[in-house]
């Protein structure tokens, strides 16, 4: 896994849009991009926004497929993640709606995990997929215990999860008990993984995932199974790596050909 450890959530952002774009320059204008919600990745968005912006990215081809959703908001709820991946994705980005995918929390639930994993199939699989991480270490909405093996399916939320969410609704009664979730599979699918956190708060999940062992406890542990996964990380996000000297020199020598155009 290639750890960087940046001074700030700017960098964290500028590093994490310069991978996405890469990605896009390499693969061409058809790019399948996957997104997150969460906090974590809004920075890296907003930069994205600003090399659409400055003509040097162009999503308007590309497609987009997020990782998770809400059972039982309506489409429009601006909580629900269809209406939040509108807001922070599709429009800031440019990315044409029809081409940008979200499981189908408010449709038929029971089909909706197969329906999402024939979609990202038939669109030729994720090229970069961008994720946050739970405090818990879930990635997407798998939480501790979930399958390595699992695919898009109907999880129910850890009352961690509900509690940390919370804060978008006006209770916790409104947050939803379950959710639809690329499995952990289905990510390790996805032809890279890009993880970034930040804050205090994930210090304990971050180091679990990069230096644990792999485990269901841990969730995003599954990305040292991964054979292009990289993690983005702020100072205190970083506080507890064991390895954190070695990260530091890996990318003070990187070679040419993967230094960044940031
Ligand atoms: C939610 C999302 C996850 C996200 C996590 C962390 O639970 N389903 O995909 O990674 O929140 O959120 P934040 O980045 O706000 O800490």
């Amino acid at each position: 896994m290639e750890i960087i450890i940046c001074p700030d959530e700017a960098r964290v952002a500028r590093v994490s849009a310069a991978k996405i774009a890469r990605v896009v320059a390499e693969v061409g204008p058809r790019a399948v991009l996957g997104v997150a919600t969460g906090s974590s990745p809004v920075a890296t968005y907003r930069e994205l926004g600003r090399l659409v912006a400055a003509g040097r990215l162009d999503l308007s081809e590309a497609s987009a497929f997020a990782l998770d959703e809400y059972v039982g908001l309506a489409y429009d709820h601006p909580q629900s993640y269809h209406d939040t991946i509108r807001r922070t994705v599709t429009e800031p980005l440019g990315l044409s709606p029809h081409r940008v995918h979200v499981p189908d929390g408010a449709g038929d639930v029971q089909t909706a995990g197969e329906r999402y994993e024939a979609a990202i199939k038939a669109a030729g699989g994720v090229d970069i997929q961008l994720l946050g991480v739970g405090a818990n270490g879930h990635i997407g909405f798998n939480e501790p215990g979930s399958s390595l093996a699992s695919r898009t399916r109907i999880k129910t939320l850890a009352p961690k999860t509900r509690q940390d969410n919370a804060r978008f609704f006006s209770s916790i009664d409104e947050v939803p008990v379950h959710c639809l979730t690329q499995g952990l599979a289905t990510i390790l699918d996805a032809r890279q993984a890009l993880l970034v956190a930040l804050g205090e708060g994930k210090a304990e999940a971050v180091a679990a995932i990069a230096e644990g062992p792999v485990t269901a406890m841990w969730p995003g542990s599954v990305l040292q199974l991964h054979q292009h996964a990289t993690l983005v990380v702020d100072e205190a996000a970083a506080s507890r790596l064991k390895l954190i000297d070695y990260y530091h020199q890996v990318q003070e020598f990187l070679p040419d050909w993967q230094e960044l155009d940031l």
